[in-house]
């Protein structure tokens, strides 16, 4: 099976010529490869060298397929086609292709426009492709791109001195993906437990939100009250507890156990629907963490990096978590970056040996994520965030309520709950919003995510307000 796999030649845009050439060579190397091994039986030994040129025949042949593929693109149903046949099938992706983008747009691979209203989960805050953060990862990239943490490099120290003046804290320790940067946290917790709070080894314990996601690793599905996320998929992780979101009273009673570690929340829930907690929520979360000696953990992985319309969404309150994640827009969505934000109290209880990973800290994530803050800054995208945002809000807040029951959100973390009927619902509306030229995408099944690019304009803003309108009374 592998051995043919190479060949991809069933694909609907293969062409026959080239099907018949790589099967004759199929053929062929199927023969020399049997030579080999009576040669091999005969001698009682094996042909390394003969099977290693074997080898890199077939690598010639495959790339001649993927050049093919290169001169004719493929068409969307073609890609669709594809995924569904060689991917797991994990996703549900609303049907477009797409094949290029700039700014707050992008193109599929048949050329027809787009405004992206999703901004990949809100990684792409600073607009896709953004010239400054594409040269430094070019630069880069040329230079040197990952050294591991068994040696220095020469861009960490200058990062991390950036992203802890930035952002008020006295360390940073780098990740990858927002999970991880989940996980890091959840081991800082427990280990500033045993070590500074003084529970009792292997008795600490999280408390998280009812609604909260964040990410997809045995840990975070442990804490997920979502039954696709969880479901199938334990035994699960102990010393995690649930509490509802926006609930202070909750907090209160949980806080009283002593050997609680940490809370670790998102300032709004965004994968549970762009959930909004009350004004003072995060005041008091502060407040009685502090009272009861308990770390507050921020997932700022969807809501920061102004995607709320502030630089963390925990801003709005003026509140100081004990530990801030970091993920997402830290790379404007070219790499996979994240972070943990901590003082030393917190983040000196790891010694070395004990967290790591490969690629987290690397010179190229490094470059990355300094020229995507820079941009955040320099382009004051948290302004223009809470500005758009609110024109938004105000726009979208004079459709029907008998359709739209829900306008919520903060600066351009944004979503529309409409009531849900047997040939109406969110999935629905999505479709006839990419056929208008505005990519969203649903949650649960009456909720729409409405995130652009932190970019984006006033006249882009109206026009998009028309598309969603149009489109939402065209039912
Ligand atoms: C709040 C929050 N935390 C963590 C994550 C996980 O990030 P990643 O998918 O990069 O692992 C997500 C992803 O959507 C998220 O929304």
């Amino acid at each position: 099976m592998a051995g043919s796999s190479h060949s991809a030649v069933v694909h609907p845009g293969s062409n026959r010529n080239n099907e018949l050439r790589s099967t004759a060579l199929e053929e062929t190397l199927g023969s020399v490869e049997g030579m080999l091994s009576k040669l091999s039986h005969t001698l009682g030994c094996k042909a390394p060298a003969l099977a290693r040129r074997t080898h890199s025949v077939v690598h010639l042949a495959s790339s001649t397929t993927s050049a093919k593929y290169a001169k004719q693109p493929l068409s969307s149903s073609e890609v669709y086609a594809r995924e569904e046949k060689y991917g797991a099938h994990n996703y549900h992706p609303l049907p477009v292709a797409l094949a290029r983008g700039e700014g707050v747009h992008v193109w599929d691979v048949e050329g027809r426009r787009y405004f992206d209203f999703l901004s990949a989960y809100s990684a792409v805050n600073q607009g896709h492709c953004h010239p400054k953060i594409i040269a430094a990862l070019t630069e880069q990239a040329s230079r040197l791109t990952l050294t591991s943490r068994a040696f220095y490099n020469d861009v960490l120290g200058e990062y991390e001195e950036f992203i802890t003046s930035l952002f008020g804290y006295q360390k940073v320790l780098p990740m990858n993906t927002g999970v991880e940067g989940g996980e890091t946290a959840c081991k800082l917790a427990r280990k500033w437990a045993y070590k500074v709070k003084g529970v009792p080894k292997y008795n600490a314990k999280i408390i998280f939100a009812q609604g909260n996601f964040w990410g997809r690793t045995m840990a975070a599905i442990s804490s997920s009250t979502d039954p696709s996320s969880y479901d199938g998929f334990g035994p699960f992780m102990p010393g995690f507890e649930l509490i509802p979101y926006n609930d202070i009273p909750a907090l209160e009673r949980a806080l009283q156990d002593q050997n609680v570690a940490a809370f670790m929340v998102e300032p709004i829930q965004g994968e549970a629907g762009v959930v909004v907690p009350d004004a003072g929520y995060l005041t008091k979360v502060r407040e009685l963490c502090t009272q009861h000696n308990v770390l507050f953990i921020a997932d700022e992985v969807q809501t920061g990096l102004a995607r709320t319309g502030r630089r963390l969404a925990v801003d709005h309150e003026s509140v100081r978590p004990d530990l801030v994640i970091l993920g997402k827009a830290l790379s404007g969505g070219v790499y996979p970056v994240s972070a943990v934000l901590c003082d030393d109290e917190v983040m000196l209880t790891i010694r070395p040996g004990e967290h790591g990973s490969t690629y987290g800290g690397n010179p190229l994530a490094c470059r990355v994520a300094m020229a995507a803050l820079e941009v955040l800054e320099e382009e004051q995208l948290a302004e223009n965030a809470e500005e758009m945002g609110k024109l938004l809000r105000a726009e979208l807040m004079k459709l029907p309520s008998d359709i739209v029951t829900t306008i919520r959100g903060k600066g351009l973390l944004n979503a529309i709950v409409i009531k849900e009927t047997k040939d109406y619902n969110a999935w629905k509306v999505c479709l006839r919003l990419r056929d208008s030229g505005l990519l969203a995408k649903p949650t649960h099944g009456d909720i729409i995510r409405l995130a652009p690019p932190l970019i984006i304009k006033e006249d882009e803003v109206r026009e998009c307000v028309d598309i969603i309108q149009k489109t939402i009374l065209s039912f």
